[in-house]
C-alpha cells in the first residue's frame, strides 16, 4: 500500500519525505486555507520535495471553468495530480484530463455507485472518505471493500486512495482489504511506528548496553 500525506504543511511534508516512505501528497481546499498561503505557491513548493503525484483541487463547479484550472495547476510541475470533485461536471472533466495524460483524483466519493463512474470516467484515483462516513454512523470501511470488489471484477485500473483517515486502525484495515493508497495525516503515519513495548525494550537494551562500557564507532 502506497503512503500519501494528507497535508499542505510544507515543513511536515518534507519532514516526511525525508523519511523516504512517502509515495505522495493529497490535500484539499480546507488545507490550503489552514496553511494561511497562496495555493500555487504551495503546490510548487511541494511538488519540489515529493516526487510522487500531488493533489491539487480544482474549485470551479463546471466542466469548463474546471479544465481552465487544471491546466493552470498543470503547468505548475509534471507531478501535480488533478482533483476534482465527484459530481457530472468533476466526471466530465476528468473524461477530458485523462484522456489528455493527466492523472486525475476523484474526491468526496461516498459511495460505491459513485466509484464506480469514476472508474469509467478514467480516474487514476478515487478517494472515499472513511472517517466522514463513520462520523455519521456509517462504516466506512465497508465502502473500501465494496469499491475493491467491483474494481477487481471488472479489472479496473483506478486506484483506490483511502482518504479521510483519521487513527492508526483505519490504515490497517485499509491495508487488510488491499486499498491501493491510504493518504493520511503526518501525524497519524507517525503514530504507526509506536508501540509502549518497543519504547520499553528499547530503553531495557540502551541501558544494558551501557553496562557493558562499549561502543561501535
Ligand atoms: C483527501 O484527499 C482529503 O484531503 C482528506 O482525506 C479529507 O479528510 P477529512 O475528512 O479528515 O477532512
Amino acid at each position: 500500500m502506497k503512503f500519501f500525506v494528507d497535508s499542505a504543511d510544507i515543513e511536515e511534508i518534507g519532514e516526511l519525505a525525508d523519511t523516504g516512505l512517502i509515495d505522495g501528497v493529497t490535500t484539499n481546499p480546507s488545507l490550503i486555507a489552514k496553511s494561511g498561503r497562496n495555493f500555487l505557491d504551495v503546490i510548487k513548493e511541494i511538488c519540489s520535495v515529493v516526487e510522487g503525484p500531488v493533489s491539487a483541487e480544482v474549485t470551479a463547479l463546471d466542466s469548463v471553468t474546471m479544465l481552465k484550472e487544471a491546466e493552470v495547476l498543470r503547468g505548475l510541475a509534471p507531478n501535480v495530480a488533478i482533483k476534482v470533485p465527484l459530481t457530472m461536471d468533476g466526471l466530465k472533466a476528468c473524461k477530458v484530463l485523462t484522456d489528455d495524460g493527466a492523472k486525475v483524483n476523484v474526491t468526496l466519493c461516498f459511495n460505491a455507485n459513485q466509484a464506480l463512474l469514476a472508474a469509467k470516467a478514467g480516474a487514476s484515483y478515487i478517494s472515499p472518505f472513511i472517517g466522514r462516513l463513520d462520523d455519521m454512523g456509517q462504516d466506512g470501511m465497508e465502502l473500501i471493500e465494496e469499491i475493491r470488489e467491483i474494481y477487481d471484477n471488472y479489472d479496473f485500473d483506478t486506484e483506490i486512495l483511502a482518504a479521510s483517515i483519521r487513527n492508526i486502525n483505519h490504515v490497517k484495515s485499509c491495508a487488510l482489504i488491499g486499498a491501493d493508497v491510504a493518504t493520511v495525516p503526518g501525524s497519524v503515519i507517525k503514530q504507526l511506528a509506536k508501540h509502549p513495548l518497543t519504547d520499553k525494550g528499547l530503553e531495557g537494551f540502551m541501558a544494558d548496553w551501557a553496562k557493558t562500557g562499549q561502543s561501535i564507532l
